[in-house]
């Protein structure tokens, strides 16, 4: 990254109303799937609502660079030609997978069974991530990975002769397990994974739909060996976790209602929307349609109204259906009458940054009464936000959850280093004006 892009700034005015109705972009983990799944899939898939975010654009570049062809006819839309399950070819050069972890944990597993080699680099925030929670599964079928200190690069020797494993997972997380899961699509036998607590379940979903049989047995899913993938049609629906932005901006100022349409409501996505409505919101969610073939995704169009919202301890149970929604619900618990209190959140130290470390700060900047704990965070709601200088410590969704603080602070919030909002937003800055933040670029 230069010098220069780093030093981008967002400045947003104190107050504010939020009105209308918007379209966030593309869900960002189903976009990531639809060319992965697609890029191993005997014929075509055509993608629609796809999220041209900086993260899936680096994941549609690893794939051509793996040989498979993909058109753009529309940013929106896009034309994967997939080679099947044994088509992909060696890169010859390192994938960097930009700042995006599910590209390269994903990327893992689908590259640890191949007859070549690979190696996964990425950016500086991407450089850090634990990646040995792929890599100790996937050695235990057989893969040949070597990361330095458990991060990347990620190094790869191909080893097409795996095996099923059942395994349980230490965390619950979609990516670990979707890596296991697309392993498995090559290994001999039978693959079994089980969640210590439900994560997303798009790969499970999305395999069906390219005509994979899934088993799901309680906790666990699993998968055999062996069978291939039949290019399909993946409609993406907007993404919750970008909506997510604007629930809380409608909760804070939205008198005559907000309304976000066609998003994603898978409900291993949407732990937010129960955390906001036990802090007393009025949100109401219309659904629009079930995509009805095999591993469809539910969509609704959402409804937000201000509303006074009470602090809360967040079920447990919530966190890993919430995980990428905790800094915006930090801000709204910031504003909510009494305490909040979130634990068992451990995942978020090891996220684009450090979560917990950089909303506690930011809190503090904007004099928010908070406890950092080793797995959560403890803080007072008060009416009205001060100003300051934020630092998003490159991550996205700090910068934007620190944007919506804007409508209930008291003098100007200043965000640092908001370039990386790109990876999955495109647009925000036009998108957040619209419904009326009073936000511009510094
Ligand atoms: C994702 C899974 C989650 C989430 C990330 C996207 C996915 O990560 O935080 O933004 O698409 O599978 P973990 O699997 O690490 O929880």
């Amino acid at each position: 990254m230069t010098g220069s892009s780093r030093g981008a700034r967002y400045r947003v005015e104190p107050g504010g109303e939020v009105a209308g109705e918007l379209t966030v972009p593309g869900d960002k983990s189903i976009s990531h799937r639809s060319l992965m799944f697609g890029g191993i899939a005997e014929g075509e898939t055509e993608i629609s609502g796809f999220l041209a975010g900086e993260d899936c654009l680096a994941t549609l570049r690893a794939l051509q660079a793996l040989g498979v062809r993909i058109e753009r006819p529309e940013p929106q839309r896009v034309r994967v030609s997939g080679l099947g399950m044994e088509g992909l070819t060696a890169a010859g050069v390192p994938l960097d997978m930009g700042n995006a972890g599910t590209a390269m944990r994903l990327f893992m597993g689908l590259l640890a069974p191949q007859a070549f080699d690979s190696t996964l680099i990425g950016d500086e925030s991407l450089m850090r991530r634990p990646m040995e929670r792929v890599a100790t599964p996937l050695r235990l079928m057989g893969a040949n990975i070597r990361t330095q200190d458990g991060r990347p690069p990620v190094q790869i020797q191909g080893s097409p002769q795996m095996r099923a494993i059942d395994y349980a997972l230490p965390v619950a997380s979609a990516q670990v397990k979707s890596a296991v899961l697309l392993a498995g699509l090559r290994a001999f036998g039978r693959t079994r994974v089980t969640e210590p607590a439900p994560s997303r379940d798009h790969t499970e979903r999305m395999l069906t739909a390219f005509g994979v049989e899934v088993l799901r047995e309680g906790a666990t899913v699993a998968i055999e060996g062996g069978q291939r993938l039949i290019g399909t049609s993946v409609a993406v629906p907007a993404d919750f976790s970008s909506a997510a932005f604007f629930l809380v901006a409608g909760c804070f100022a939205a008198e005559r209602g907000l309304v976000l349409r066609n998003v994603g409501v898978n409900p291993t996505r949407t732990g937010l929307l129960e955390m906001l409505r036990l802090m007393g919101a009025d949100i109401r969610v219309h659904p629009v349609r079930h995509d009805v073939r095999p591993g469809g995704e539910p969509i609704a169009d959402i409804e937000v109204r201000k509303s006074r919202l009470k602090g809360i301890r967040v079920p447990d149970a919530l966190v890993p259906l919430a995980i990428d929604e905790f800094p915006v619900f930090f801000i709204a618990a910031a504003v909510a009458e009494g305490e909040t209190l979130v634990r068992g959140a451990l995942e978020l130290r090891v996220k684009e940054s450090d979560r917990l470390a950089a909303m506690a700060q930011g809190l503090t900047a904007l004099g928010v009464e908070n406890q950092l704990l080793d797995d959560g965070l403890w803080l007072r709601g008060s009416t009205r936000l001060g100003g300051g200088t934020i630092e998003s410590h490159g991550d996205h969704r700090i910068a934007m959850a620190f944007a919506v603080a804007g409508l209930v602070a008291g003098s100007p919030i200043e965000i640092r280093d908001v370039t990386n909002v790109a990876t999955s937003f495109p647009g925000f800055l036009q998108i957040a004006r619209s419904a009326g933040l009073q936000i511009e670029s510094a």
